[in-house]
């Protein structure tokens, strides 16, 4: 049985909704050099290429144009019941380089706005303040977060959200998927020179973000005591591929590193007691100070949000297997799973298994803020009939009121996403997510009208009935 403050939602982030990329004075931001359907040829091999390219169509200058519609999308989610929207502000909104020393009236004006229309209806906003969208001055000019000057950046924008939004926001989350960062170019956008060792970058990237994570949880507590802040990862659980005590081992290690990791720091504001023999392993050798541990030390998060989509199997080194796709990471095939048209695989107790695992090693409240099945669909006759959304949706929120029986304090749950929106990791349209269809293709054609899908009609039920009724 879940609270009657259960809050639900729906999930989505600037760059990928809001479109208007250069709209009232708004800064370029690395979302905004990313190309649309080819993005994944250049993520892993060539990311140089965002900067040295000029491709024929960047999805997040129209998003699904939110910006101009976002009375529309709101009324949408009103209708559906939504107590929780969660959104991120787009950085270079507020600081179009990140290094002015003022903020724009006009971008702060915007989110006053949206804020507004949400509180209108008791919608609460759950406002991300960091969405792979990082000013791409501060990448270009100090090659992204490896510089700590952007750790300063980053606290200036912060101090500036939180006394404009301090009425209107209680609840928020410093970086989306944090633990990523250690791999992933997009959103730590340091480039890499011959002969860097990618282990120093990544963790030295994630010190960094961790520590401006703990400057704005600081400052959140002092400029909104009755707020709450929260750390987002993405977070799957990760099998051993059988009972080998190799695999479960490998299991482990590999959980640690690109999971857990990043939650100790923000959680209990330390860096986890395996980290000496890691970063031994890895080489890396990490710049920091004691000022810097206090800091992270004294200002953990108050609650740990993170985004389920699947879980993860693994195995040890010379064990071959079928490999399959995975957001942001991947693993072995799990046979005991069916997989989605983008090869990721489903597992809805994985939900219920990921919720045990991280409020027993960390004991705080957890918020589900991303859970969603990206499907290609079509319209007939202005709607979709996603009975396989519905199924999807429905397995996930069994298991997470199981996991609230087993014990486990779950704030609220916001799926990703309440309407279609540019895909993440592809710049595709065609990955839908929503439950409301939005009419715009992958080369940004279409009318951008929103229809209501099948699910949308039995997600406001959901909700009317807190989760009870689910078919
Ligand atoms: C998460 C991100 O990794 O997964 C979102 O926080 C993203 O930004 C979501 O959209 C779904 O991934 P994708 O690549 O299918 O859009």
């Amino acid at each position: 049985m879940l609270n009657k403050d259960f809050l639900w939602g729906g999930a989505t982030a600037a760059n990928q909704c809001e479109g208007a990329w250069d709209v009232g004075g708004k800064g370029v931001s690395m979302a905004d050099i990313l190309p649309g359907k080819i993005r994944q040829k250049y993520i892993f091999a060539d990311p140089d290429a965002f900067y040295t390219k000029k491709f024929d169509y960047y999805p997040s200058h129209i998003g699904v144009d939110f910006y101009h519609r976002y009375k529309e999308d709101i009324a949408l989610m009103a209708e559906m019941g939504f107590k929780c929207y969660r959104m991120s502000i787009a950085w270079t909104r507020i600081y179009p380089t990140g290094e002015e020393s003022e903020p724009l009236e006009e971008g702060l004006k915007f989110y006053d706005d949206v804020f507004d229309e949400l509180l209108k209806y008791d919608i609460q906003p759950l406002v991300t303040l960091s969405h792979f969208d990082t000013p791409l001055e501060l990448n270009s000019k100090y090659n992204g977060w490896i510089d700590k000057h952007l750790v300063d950046c980053f606290e200036k924008f912060c101090k500036t959200v939180f006394v404009r939004y301090r009425n209107k926001v209680k609840y928020w989350l410093t970086f989306n998927e944090v633990n990523a960062v250690t791999k992933l170019f997009v959103p730590n956008g340091t480039r890499m020179k011959e002969g860097d060792n990618p282990d120093q970058i990544g963790y030295q990237v994630l010190h960094n973000m961790c520590l401006a994570g703990a400057k704005a949880v600081k400052l959140c507590h002092e400029i909104i005591p009755d707020a709450k802040i929260g750390c987002m990862v993405q977070y799957s659980p990760v099998y051993p591929y059988s009972c080998h005590p190799d695999d479960v081992l490998a299991a482990l290690d590999f959980e640690r590193d690109r999971e857990l990791f990043a939650i100790d720091l923000q959680a209990k504001g330390e860096y986890p007691y395996y980290t000496r023999r890691m970063f031994k392993k890895l080489g890396v050798v990490l710049d920091t100070n004691e000022d810097e541990l206090e800091i992270l030390k004294n200002n953990s998060v108050d609650f740990i949000s993170f985004s389920y989509y699947m879980s993860l199997t693994y195995a040890r080194e010379e064990f071959v297997a079928e490999q399959t796709e995975g957001n942001i990471f991947s693993g072995i095939r799990n046979p005991y799973l069916n997989s989605t048209e983008w090869g990721w695989q489903i597992d809805a107790k994985g939900l219920r298994f990921a919720c045990n695992r991280l409020y027993s090693l960390y004991g705080k409240p957890l918020f589900i803020v991303e859970n969603g099945v990206g499907v290609d669909e079509k319209m007939v006759n202005e709607t979709v009939n996603d009975n396989y959304r519905i199924e999807y949706l429905k397995n996930h929120i069994e298991q997470l009121k199981e996991a609230v029986d087993d014990g486990v304090q779950i704030m609220g749950y916001t799926m990703w996403s309440p309407i279609d929106i540019v895909s993440n990791s592809t710049g595709e349209m065609r990955k839908r997510y929503g439950v409301i269809y939005v009419d715009l293709d992958d080369d940004g054609k279409g009318t951008l009208n929103r229809y209501k899908k099948k699910s949308f009609y039995w997600y406001k039920n959901v909700i009317e009935t807190n989760g009870e009724e689910l078919d």
